[in-house]
């Protein structure tokens, strides 16, 4: 597969950063979230939370769900393809308004000013593309535009388990715990029985990536 194709194998997105071969774009549009469905976004959903520590399922309609609500809500959702994955879609990142998550908003009270806050909803990276720094590159990118839109800070929230990967990520993102405060969270195990899991959370001061 050529650059030229690799192109044009994504309609009329414009991408908003390519590196070595890994092109990243913008998906805000429900046409757009339809193309890149059919590239792979739902399985790699699938794929990413049916790991330890979430060992969750998710039907393709509660994926697509997912997705639809980050674009109705005004939030952001960028993909990666690769040219070595034939045009599929190898990680996302997503945000959302933090009032389009009144669960969060619930839990964590008077810690964070909801009007001027947004919620890193979503990040997965395809296991055979992992450890090479598309997930960093695409915080970065879902970081700054956010910052760009006037929201003044991020929560991020994840699996307190030690065995995830997303914590020293975030930390090396520039993120910062919210040191002692845990929400259980009630999901749909691969077993098909519904559990608990404890997550922790984070917060990123956007306005320092203002000029
Ligand atoms: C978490 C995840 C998105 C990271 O994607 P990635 O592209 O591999 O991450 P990067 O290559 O950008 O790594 C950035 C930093 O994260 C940390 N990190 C990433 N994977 C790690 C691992 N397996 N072990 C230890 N640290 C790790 C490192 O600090 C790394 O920097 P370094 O490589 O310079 O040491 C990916 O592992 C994933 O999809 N996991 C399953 C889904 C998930 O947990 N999503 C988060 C839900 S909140």
């Amino acid at each position: 597969m050529g650059l030229q194709d690799f192109k044009a194998s994504f309609g009329n997105a414009v991408a908003v950063v390519s590196f070595s071969d890994i092109r990243i774009d913008q998906i805000s549009s429900i046409e757009m979230l339809n193309q890149v469905a059919d590239k792979g976004l739902i399985r790699l959903y699938q794929e990413a939370f049916a790991d330890p520590p979430y060992d969750e399922k998710f039907d393709d309609a509660q994926v697509y769900e997912i997705m639809q609500e980050v674009i109705q809500s005004s939030g952001f959702l960028f993909t990666a393809m690769s040219k070595e994955s034939l045009g599929q879609i190898v990680a996302f990142v997503a945000s959302i308004p933090l009032v389009a998550k009144p669960s969060v908003v619930e839990f964590l009270g008077e810690r964070v000013n909801p009007e001027t806050a947004s919620y890193f909803a979503e990040d997965a990276v395809d296991k055979n593309f992992r450890r090479r720094g598309i997930s960093a590159q695409m915080k970065k990118i879902l970081l700054e535009a956010n910052a760009e839109c006037g929201y003044e800070t991020m929560v991020l929230r994840t699996s307190a388990d030690e065995r995830n990967v997303q914590l020293p990520a975030v930390l090396k993102a520039g993120f910062i715990p919210i040191k002692d405060v845990f929400q259980d969270v009630m999901s749909m195990k691969k077993d098909g029985i519904e559990r608990p899991d404890r997550r922790c959370f984070f917060l990123y001061d956007l306005q320092a990536l203002r000029p």
